[in-house]
């Protein structure tokens, strides 16, 4: 088979690694790709929203499955598209991708179909957003409705800060568009998890447990980021949650969604915060997080591709997974000054080094390649990827691949898989 992978990074690298291993692949292409992408698969200079670009490539090389790694595409409506150009695709349509393209919507769909979330109210005026939280009290939640790009949340301790988000948002238009509409919720307190499954529309795979650093800072602290590192398995994720998360989260969204006219298809990734009274959805995304799709692949022992394709044909019900019984952990390398300005077009070396050490894999996000040298060339440079026996086995492999790595412009927190660890122990 030809396929096509779209995005740009870390998880598409990781996704290129799994599908370029696969018996069905034949050809692999990845658009625009990046530097370590360029050597396992075909780059093609045609960027992920270029949904006009994707098909007519589509079209005249002949590709039989198309993989699309980045929410934006996906809410815009390329699996729409493709699947209209007759072109099979892996990936939720519009109406499915609104789970995460609409925070409202996510929210109205929880409500619906019983899916414990926190209590919420949705705004189209900013004086009503403002008069509720006023009502309601700190700590509350402020989210930009629409895509934002994982900034578009405000965790605020007060009743001036949440207010001020409410500003930032919808008066002054942060995040562009997405401000118009917020979600006003209830502030959880709990342990975050990740929980990502396999869907066909109908039935849901729960793949291996993960979790992300989303913070900038070690100890979790500082500024988001996109995610700073991860870890599979997640010891935060038992078996008991895994049931309980299956049977009131994913199970009645996916019957929701169906009922709705909107079956999905795809990777429904539940954001939750584990709470003493159980989980709740805090988030859905409708695809795989970045970087904890790095940690999973790393694991993964069954080939990806096939079961990618029967989430597009509706028959996963025959399928099952296989995971290495081993630990990955995944550490992020960014440019010093991510999450805020950074510097790009500084020199990485040594990369040949780290991805020589024992059970590592360097997946490369925001580089480019110049005259034969990997320039960094975005916030999240590199993915830092290790298998070991035990977590502590996996973080040490990365971190001696971190060391072997010569980027003095570059950055990474140095206790990715903390959380395991302190569990374990
Ligand atoms: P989201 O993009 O909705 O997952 O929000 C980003 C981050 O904000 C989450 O990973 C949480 O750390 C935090 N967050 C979002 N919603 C809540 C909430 N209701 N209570 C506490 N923290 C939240
Ligand atoms: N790592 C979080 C995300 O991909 O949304």
């Amino acid at each position: 088979m030809r396929i096509l992978v779209v995005g740009s990074g870390g998880r598409e690298h990781a996704l290129v690694w799994a599908i370029g291993a696969s018996t069905l692949c034949d050809a692999l292409y990845c658009a625009p790709g990046n530097a370590g992408i360029a050597r396992e698969a075909t780059c093609v200079p045609i960027k992920a929203d270029d949904i006009d670009g994707l098909i007519r490539f589509a079209r005249d090389e002949k590709i039989d499955f198309v993989v699309v790694g980045p929410e934006a595409p996906l809410v815009a409506g390329l699996v729409d598209r493709l699947e209209a150009a007759g072109i099979k695709a892996f990936g939720p349509s519009a109406g499915a991708a609104e789970l995460e393209g609409s925070k409202g919507f996510m929210k109205d769909i929880c409500r619906k179909y019983g899916v414990p979330t926190a209590e919420y109210r949705r705004f189209t005026d900013a004086a009503a957003a403002k008069a509720y939280i006023q009502e309601r009290g700190a700590p509350i939640v402020v989210k930009a409705d629409g895509l934002a790009a994982g900034k578009g949340v405000v965790v605020a301790q007060s009743v001036a800060e949440a207010l001020e988000a409410v500003d930032d948002m919808m008066v002054a238009r942060r995040f562009g568009g997405a401000g118009a509409e917020l979600v006003v919720e209830d502030c959880l307190i709990g342990e975050e998890a990740s929980f990502l499954a396999l869907v066909d529309g109908e039935t849901a795979l729960p793949l291996a447990s993960a979790q992300d650093h989303k913070a900038v800072g070690e100890g979790d602290t500082g500024p988001n980021t996109g995610g700073m590192g991860a870890y599979s398995p997640a010891p935060v994720v038992t078996q008991a949650l895994i049931d309980e998360v299956m049977e009131r989260v994913v199970r009645p969204t996916v019957r929701g969604m169906a009922a709705e006219g909107r079956p999905f298809k795809g990777i429904l990734y539940a954001g939750l915060m584990v709470t003493k009274k159980g989980p709740l959805v805090l988030e859905f995304n409708v695809r795989f997080g970045d970087p904890e799709c790095q940690a999973l692949l790393m694991r993964l022992k069954s080939d990806l591709l096939p079961a990618l394709i029967a989430s597009r044909d509706g028959v996963l019900k025959t399928f099952d997974l296989r995971w290495h019984d081993e630990n990955s952990v995944c550490v992020v390398m960014a440019a010093k000054g991510y999450p805020g300005d950074y510097k790009t077009g500084t020199e990485i070396k040594g990369l040949e080094k780290a991805d020589a050490v024992t059970g590592v894999k360097v997946f490369h996000a925001g580089t480019v390649e110049k005259d034969g040298k990997i320039l960094a060339q975005g916030g999240r440079v590199l993915g830092v990827t290790a298998r070991g026996a035990t977590v502590a086995e996996a973080q040490k492999r990365a971190y001696t691949a971190v060391d072997a790595i010569d980027w003095p412009e570059g950055f990474c927190r140095r206790d990715i898989a903390w959380r395991a660890l302190a569990r374990r122990n």
